[in-house]
């Protein structure tokens, strides 16, 4: 069995406790390019598995839109909740893949931040993927970020994925050690998805121009975060040359 979000307790504490800073630097500013959030047209956002909030918070503070932010665990709403609630997010518990509380082409734009590695089933990732695409509106994007599936086994700032010198196969569980600041380790156990599954399941679902993204710290103009005394302000962070996520987007 993996992860069991759902139960909430540690896991959920743990969660919301990690420090998401290679996420924040290399990740969310993809997602949020790829999402096109600073477009005028872009007024409803989707944050599918928002966990205790941090990106859904992040995209409402720096972009002035509606986030509709889903997960299936109640303690991790709670959080979300408790800490990060804002004026223009709705947190909404779910009990399925369905998001019946929203119309066909009703959402702009769409996000799926470390979701659907938790399932190891691709029947299940697929309705998930569907429902999305259900629910944006024509020419709105759509963006998956997972651990990158190219880079597991590698010991990143704050995580590592899989263990080194492992091939993992289509679906295989890995596990996930992320550090956290007060020195404990939060271990979860992920399911592995080669790029092409992730390429594939957008496509089949309806999305066009599929492209996947695995930036390096090379990359990123922005540079929030790397401060002395950050966790990513040492000599030689892996994220320089591995890159940590693979994101994967594409448009209803
Ligand atoms: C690793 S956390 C990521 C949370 C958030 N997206 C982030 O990156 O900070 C994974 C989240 O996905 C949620 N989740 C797992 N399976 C799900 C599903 N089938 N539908 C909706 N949410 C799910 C979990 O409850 C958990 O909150």
């Amino acid at each position: 069995m993996g992860t069991d979000w759902q139960a909430g307790g540690v896991v959920a504490t743990g969660f919301d406790e990690y420090d998401d800073l290679p996420e924040r630097v290399l990740g969310y500013p993809t997602v949020f390019s790829a999402l096109r959030l600073g477009d005028t047209d872009v007024r409803t956002v989707l944050d599918y598995g928002c966990g205790p909030g941090k990106i859904s918070l992040r995209v409402a503070e720096k972009h002035p839109v509606q986030v509709e932010a889903v997960d299936i665990s109640p303690g991790m709403l709670e959080i979300a909740r408790t800490r990060r609630a804002h004026p223009r997010i709705r947190y909404h518990l779910l009990t399925g893949p369905r998001l019946d509380f929203l119309a066909d082409d009703s959402v702009d734009a769409a996000m799926c931040c470390y979701v659907l590695l938790n399932i190891g089933d691709l029947e299940r990732i697929r309705a998930i993927v569907a429902e999305v695409h259900r629910v944006l509106r024509p020419g709105g994007r759509f963006a998956v970020l997972d651990t990158n599936p190219d880079t597991t086994g590698t010991r990143f700032s704050t995580f590592i994925s899989g263990e080194p010198g492992v091939r993992y196969e289509a679906g295989q569980q890995r596990r996930v050690l992320l550090h956290l600041p007060g020195g404990g380790v939060l271990e979860l156990l992920d399911h592995h998805w080669p790029r092409q599954t992730y390429v594939d399941l957008l496509t089949e679902c309806g999305f066009r121009d599929v492209t996947t993204a695995a930036p390096l710290l090379g990359d990123v103009p922005d540079t929030e975060g790397l401060v002395p005394g950050s966790l990513l302000d040492v000599d030689q962070p892996a994220e320089a040359t591995r890159p940590p996520f693979l994101i994967t987007s594409g448009e209803k």
